[in-house]
């Protein structure tokens, strides 16, 4: 038994518990690494950054902010300028925006079914349309005119025709107009009348 112990058995012996234990050392630094990646996506899949708002994309068109009669320009009741749209394959609901000049205007918006965004112009106004998401912004159109506001993300065959128009008012003109529809809780639009 005892000879079994000594001799070149017995470094073997040693040799093994060393690799052994490194291992053990090597799989556990292993293990917790993984298991600070799985902790790490799961606390960011159950907690999205801040500011994101979802939206149901499948009831999207039948309750709730974005149905067809909210969307375009309203005057707040507090005075703010508010523009609600839709982006979907080939193009923006509505098709013409009217925004007044030289005052903030928040933009809220939203895809149907593949990513969309756009650009007025040359305006800083400019953001992506993602399904189930809202994306807001508010910006200030410096000059009355015309800009177009075309599809700035490849969406499919018909993005290269997926454009709208938006019509910068004169402040007075806008807010006049804006108000006389107030009442009736329609949206502004680029029909004339
Ligand atoms: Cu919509 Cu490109």
């Amino acid at each position: 038994m005892s000879a079994a112990i000594h001799g070149p058995h017995a470094s073997e012996a040693v040799a093994n518990a060393a690799e052994r234990r490194w291992a053990i050392i090597v799989a556990s630094i292993i293990a917790l690494l993984v298991l600070m990646m799985v902790v790490t996506g799961l606390h960011w899949a159950a907690m999205p950054p801040s500011r994101v708002e979802t939206v149901d994309v499948k009831t999207l068109h039948l309750r709730g902010e974005f149905v067809e009669s909210n969307l375009g320009t309203t005057l707040q009741p507090d005075g703010r300028v508010m523009v609600r749209l839709i982006a979907q394959q080939y193009a923006f609901v509505p098709n013409c925006l009217v925004v007044p000049e030289g005052v903030p205007v928040t933009f809220r918006g939203t895809a149907t079914d593949a990513i969309h965004g756009f650009v007025v112009g040359r305006t800083n106004a400019n953001t992506m349309l993602i399904p189930g998401f809202v994306a807001t912004f508010t910006t200030t159109f410096p000059k009355a005119g015309e800009q177009l506001m075309p599809c700035h993300e490849y969406c499919g065959t018909g993005h290269e025709a997926m454009w709208a128009r938006v019509r910068i008012l004169p402040r007075e003109e806008f807010l006049a107009k804006a108000k006389s529809l107030q009442s009736s809780g329609e949206r502004l639009s680029c029909v004339p009348g």
